[in-house]
């Protein structure tokens, strides 16, 4: 069975000062025993700050983004091996505001999956489809497309080690939640698409978490769903009481 993960992402929020505030908040009120895996993503900025304060704790910590070099002359950039050094365990790879904003391509995405996995990260894979494709009647097409690309020469048992976010990106910090029953028709494409691509036992095996405006009062139904194994929250991960909320809804 899928592991249920929870993960916050900050985004461009949070100083150093709010990094500490809200990382405090979750910790100090999170529950004994979890029923899944809590991910926070804070800026790069933060990370170093937010892993001494997460260390004691079952809290993990990913990034937002990296590059797929090591290192080298690549101005602003950072690699998998500085977040290791800094204690990050995940990164989230492909987010629509990535592609959307700064125009990554599948092609550039499939290369940092690579070397997020063959690092030892676990990428957070985003895909989704827009508002404007939704209603152009091509999100599976747009699905299956951004799955095949962003996982080429991906092997079993290296896909096993990712986790995909579904997030719809016209449900992205605009309120508008899929419906349980709308995210579910995509999470179980998405699986049989892994099914197709590798095998029912590792599809099983694969985290897909939804994602666009996950709250507290949608996250239980959403999380209820049989697909879907955890969420990626924006918005509601920026407070430490509706994130918790969120963790408790991922029984
Ligand atoms: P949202 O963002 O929860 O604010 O919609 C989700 C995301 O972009 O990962």
């Amino acid at each position: 069975m899928a592991k249920m993960i929870i993960a916050g992402n900050w985004k461009m929020y949070m100083d150093i000062a709010g990094s500490v505030d809200l990382v405090a908040g979750i910790k100090n009120s999170l529950p004994a025993n979890l029923s899944c895996e809590v991910v926070v993503c804070p800026p790069f900025t933060s990370l170093e700050t937010v892993n001494v304060l997460i260390k004691d704790s079952a809290i993990k910590l990913g990034a937002q983004n990296m590059y797929f070099e090591d290192s080298g002359a690549f101005t602003a950039e950072i690699s998998a091996p500085m977040l290791i050094s800094v204690g990050a365990k995940y990164v989230i790879l492909g987010h629509s505001e990535r592609r959307a904003i700064f125009g990554e391509t599948d092609e550039l995405i499939n290369k940092k999956i690579k070397k997020a996995i063959v690092s030892g990260l676990t990428p957070i894979f985003c895909i989704g489809e827009t508002l404007q494709q939704r209603e152009g009647n091509i999100t599976f097409d747009v699905i299956r497309s951004q799955v095949v690309e962003g996982l080429k020469g991906i092997s079993e048992a290296d896909v096993a080690r990712i986790v995909i976010a579904y997030e719809p990106v016209w449900a992205i910090g605009t309120g508008k939640t899929a419906s349980p029953a709308q995210a579910q028709e995509v999470h179980a494409f998405i699986r049989k698409l892994l099914t197709e691509l590798y095998s029912a036992a590792t599809a099983a095996g694969i985290t897909i978490q939804y994602g666009g405006s996950v709250k507290p009062e949608n996250a239980a139904e959403l999380l209820g769903q049989p697909d879907i194994n955890g969420a990626l929250v924006g918005g509601a991960c920026l407070k430490a009481d509706s994130f918790l909320k969120i963790i408790q809804a991922a029984k």
